[in-house]
């Protein structure tokens, strides 16, 4: 077997593979991430997306928990006033859309299904790969907000093999319109925290982290400016970010998540669970339509 994303991955905690999709495989996954703005749901289903712990309504709503079998809306919090009216164009107004894009939509099922997506998990060692979950981000010019560093695994737990992502730039991810920043070789010191399921039945939120946000320092962060088409595999365990995007160029991406299956405990208290409407499909077979 060739070893050198595993080892590239192992080393790195992340891989950049140019020219993953072609310009036009790219433009019809856009295509179909602006078609999904035009079915914006009703407010009363506008739920704002952030990764600063301050601002998380959604993890007192059940609208992000039950979006392991869906396709749902997340907004930018720039996006909306007070009363969850939009206050900007239905176009530009998404954070994301997920988690079952890959389940539920032909195209995106086409693509997260595809040969090269297995050939990769091939290469990295992957027995029994299944995809978890997936997103398109559409960080809009100037409304894109922040997302701030994090591990994968603090919200996709697995253990002993750590989930990878597929990170997909549908367009130019540059540093202006907030590409992402990897913080090479922290992958290799464990997760630092996790977000769980609240075990407390009244508790005030349904989600709980175990520990207080780890600091890290600027220094430790790189950019990494990638082309349209280059898909960047991420360790679960390596701590990444990206900026808000203050430029007025779009920065669309499609990512999902793989986990191992064999041998491997996807965590029972991980926010998002396997359900009938969800299964973890291997991705070296192809899901029927759901
Ligand atoms: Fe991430």
């Amino acid at each position: 077997m060739n070893d050198i994303l595993r080892n590239q991955l192992e080393t790195d905690g992340y891989v950049v593979l140019e020219d993953f999709l072609r310009a036009a495989e790219c433009d019809e996954l856009k295509s179909a991430g602006v078609e999904l703005t035009k079915a914006i749901p009703d407010g009363q289903d506008r739920i704002v997306f952030s990764t600063k712990e301050a601002m998380k309504p959604q993890l007192r709503d059940e609208y992000f928990l039950n979006s392991n079998d869906k396709i749902r809306y997340f907004f930018e919090e720039g996006a909306l006033d007070e009363t969850g009216k939009l206050t900007v164009d239905p176009s530009v107004s998404l954070n994301k859309v997920g988690h079952a894009l890959h389940l539920l939509h032909p195209i995106f099922r086409c693509y997260t299904y595809s040969d090269r997506v297995k050939s990769v998990c091939h290469q990295l060692g992957f027995k029994e790969p299944a995809v978890v979950q997936s997103m398109y981000i559409y960080k809009n010019p100037r409304l894109g907000g922040e997302v701030v560093p994090h591990q994968d695994a603090t919200y996709l737990h697995t253990d002993p093999v750590p989930p990878v992502g597929f990170w997909i730039a549908l367009e130019d991810a540059t540093v202006q319109n907030g590409c992402l920043w990897m913080a090479p070789g922290s992958h290799m010191s464990g997760v630092h925290r996790r977000l769980t399921r609240n075990q407390e039945k009244d508790g005030k939120t349904a989600l709980v982290y175990d520990k207080p946000a780890a600091v890290y320092p600027e220094s430790s962060f790189i950019p990494v400016p990638v082309s349209k088409g280059t898909c960047i595999l991420i360790h679960g365990n390596v701590v990444h970010k990206s900026a808000p995007n203050r430029s007025s160029a779009s920065r669309h991406a499609y990512t999902f998540h793989v986990v191992e299956k064999d041998k491997n405990l996807y965590s029972p208290d991980n926010w998002l669970q396997e359900g009938p409407a969800a299964p973890f499909v291997n991705v070296y077979t192809t899901p029927q339509i759901v």
